[in-house]
């Protein structure tokens, strides 16, 4: 049995054959946030979406906790790296094969400045995640303004979608809705709103403006979904 469950904001804990997982693990300092890095002991992969504080989060601490690998792009795992973790880098490309099935970097039209000290980082380009696990597909988009090539995300089957919402930084409703209408998934989860101030927005108004053909689904931080 598989499941993902929320962590808040776009933290996701996902557990299935060979995987137990955290992507964009911002867990202390996220008012959202259900579990702190403390609660994971057990943890094979971490996905890092872009370098900035609210998706980099606490994976330092929790890469050198339980020796999970990051995977991210080139120049986060070189930074991570650095600092002792154990990475595995790829980049917006073809799919790459893991034990526990397959994993795919896609276009996120964001930044990815690392933040140390005063200084920001260089952090690469910042990237959507696809995670095969078996015959089912999830799209966590990152951070993202609205893209056409969401549309290529379409031919790939993405059973479970989860999308920003807050605006501001990333896509508003209305652009969520159209990056449904793009992307066709059967099922999607609204994330990364009401965190913090500019990113406020209602889930139920995404929720109802979606089409009959897709499941939306409201998970609150903490529920975990079965897939
Ligand atoms: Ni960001
Ligand atoms: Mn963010």
């Amino acid at each position: 049995m598989s499941m993902i469950r929320y962590l808040g904001h776009s933290a996701f804990q996902v557990s299935a054959r060979e995987l137990e997982c955290l992507v964009d693990p911002f867990l202390k300092g996220n008012v959202q946030s259900c579990a702190l890095p403390e609660e994971f002991d057990n943890l094979t992969h971490i996905f890092v979406t872009h370098g900035h504080g609210d998706h980099l989060g606490d994976t330092i601490q929790l890469g050198l906790k339980t020796n999970a690998t990051v995977v991210a792009n080139a120049e986060i795992c070189r930074y991570l790296a650095g600092k002792g973790l154990k990475t595995h880098p790829m980049y917006i490309g073809g799919w790459v094969g893991f034990p526990f099935g397959r994993v795919k970097f896609v276009p996120a039209v964001h930044g990815s400045g690392i933040t140390e000290g005063k200084e920001t980082l260089y952090g690469g380009v910042a990237v959507g995640v696809i995670l095969e696990l078996g015959d089912f597909r999830i799209y966590h988009a990152g951070d993202t303004g609205l893209t056409a090539d969401m549309g290529l995300l379409q031919a790939l089957g993405i059973d479970l979608a989860l999308l920003p919402i807050g605006g501001r930084y990333v896509m508003d409703i209305p652009d969520a809705l159209r990056a449904v209408e793009m992307i066709r998934p059967k099922q999607v989860i609204p994330m990364h709103f009401n965190t913090f101030p500019g990113i406020e927005a209602d889930p139920a108004e995404f929720l109802e403006g979606l089409p009959e053909w897709v499941r939306g689904i409201r998970l609150e931080s903490g529920q975990s979904l079965q897939f």
